[in-house]
């Protein structure tokens, strides 16, 4: 009797890599919106919220789960290997950085936890915070306070976070300043570059909260002197729940040690049976296992239609939807609560009817096909690269009111 088992060839799977078939080579200002099935459906805007999913994005995530279906475990270097290499270069190049920079994370939290829990804090350390923060921002510090580091709170004045209020609350005890670059309450856009050259001159490190800039705005980590920034891939970045990306500058690797630690952390070899704690030399590091790489292959996908529209027209598209928006509500009579000053105004707008309550005015355009958010009694628009001026004049005519 024969004990030989017929093995079959391990299939390879052409479309392991969503480059190949995603459907992105074709995409282009004029069709990137018959990639986004929401589009023929609703007035969706609410990427601020959670972010559309676009058809790419769901071919490259089905491509890599097709390839785990076909494959097992057989492409698993492979996958380890575009994730690092391509997959993060790309991100770096959204954000201006560099690929040894980047560190996949499951949410924006979990990138704000590493910085909190990886600095040498020393006791009567204190870390400046603006008092309109998402609490991702905020209880990461405040558990701080058992390591005896305490807040600093920069007062908002009518929601914008002033350059001059931070400086107010710098002391010499103060080691960090951590800021959404944009807020999500009312869309205030930090200015970034008076920021950093502040945290400069008193040697203080930069952490954002970056999810409501990035995918929306234009961003230069590089340039803007930022150390730390985290965003998670389900609003602006129109990525898969559970992907999200730390940026961790590669002058301050060394200052955070990682608070949690596997064998993703070290430059492992295959055989898992050396143990020597010893780190990567990139922001890797702060891997310490196996990556949600279903996710972040969507997220990749997500970032390569990010790179072929660009971020700078990305940017100008949103802002001249949102200028629309404004002239519109105006005529309205509702009355515009974001910031409208130069450099102030993000991707988020929001405003207010003097009279109509806002939960009542979301719920009559759900029913009208028009998604909206409710931040803070006020209500939020979040226009994407993907929507046009007919998803706001469909909010216009929905919306109560004269
Ligand atoms: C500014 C800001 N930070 C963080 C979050 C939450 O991020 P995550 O779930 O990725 O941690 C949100 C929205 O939910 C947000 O608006």
């Amino acid at each position: 009797v024969s004990s030989t088992i017929p093995s079959p060839a391990v299939s390879v799977n052409t479309a392991l890599f969503p480059e190949d078939s995603s459907g992105i080579e074709t995409l282009s200002w004029d069709n990137v919106a018959s990639f986004f099935p929401i589009k023929q459906r609703r007035a969706y805007l609410n990427n601020a919220s959670i972010g559309a999913l676009s058809t790419p994005v769901i071919a490259a995530v089905n491509h890599f789960m097709e390839d785990v279906r076909d494959n097992g475990r057989n492409h698993y270097p492979e996958w380890c290997d575009y994730a690092d290499r391509n997959i993060k270069s790309r991100i770096a190049r959204l954000i201006g950085a560099d690929r040894s920079e980047i560190a996949f994370v499951k949410n924006t939290t979990e990138g704000l936890v590493h910085v909190a829990n990886g600095f040498p804090w020393k006791e009567g350390d204190n870390v400046i915070l603006a008092d309109i923060e998402y609490p991702s921002n905020v209880y990461c510090w405040m558990k701080l306070a058992a390591r005896g580091v305490s807040i600093r709170w920069v007062k908002n004045r009518d929601g914008r976070i002033l350059v001059d209020d931070i400086r107010a609350q710098i002391d010499d005890r103060t080691r960090m300043v951590s800021l959404s670059a944009v807020q999500f309450s009312n869309g205030f856009r930090q200015d970034l570059a008076a920021t950093s050259a502040l945290c400069a001159e008193h040697g203080v490190y930069l952490n954002l909260d970056a999810i409501q800039w990035v995918g929306a705005l234009e961003m230069d980590v590089r340039a803007l002197g930022v150390h730390f920034m985290s965003l998670g891939g389900h609003k602006w970045m129109l990525a898969p729940i559970g992907t999200g990306f730390f940026y961790c500058r590669k002058e301050v690797l060394d200052v955070l040690d990682p608070p949690s630690v596997g064998y993703h952390s070290v430059d492992s070899t295959e055989d898992h049976m050396e143990y020597v704690l010893e780190y990567r030399r990139d922001a890797g590091r702060f891997e310490e296992a196996l990556a949600n790489f279903t996710g972040l292959w969507g997220m990749d996908a997500a970032v390569r239609i990010q790179l072929a529209l660009g971020a700078a027209r990305i940017e100008r598209h949103i802002l001249a939807l949102t200028d629309y928006a404004i002239e519109g509500l105006l005529k309205k009579n509702y009355r515009i609560v974001s910031s409208r000053r130069a450099g102030e105004r993000s991707g988020n707008l929001s405003f207010r009817h003097p009279t109509g309550d806002a939960v009542e005015i979301t719920q009559r355009l759900r029913e009208a096909g028009v998604d909206l958010a409710v931040r803070g009694g006020n209500l939020r628009i979040s226009p994407s690269y993907y929507n046009d001026v007919t998803d706001i004049d469909r909010l216009l005519e929905a919306l109560p009111f004269a």
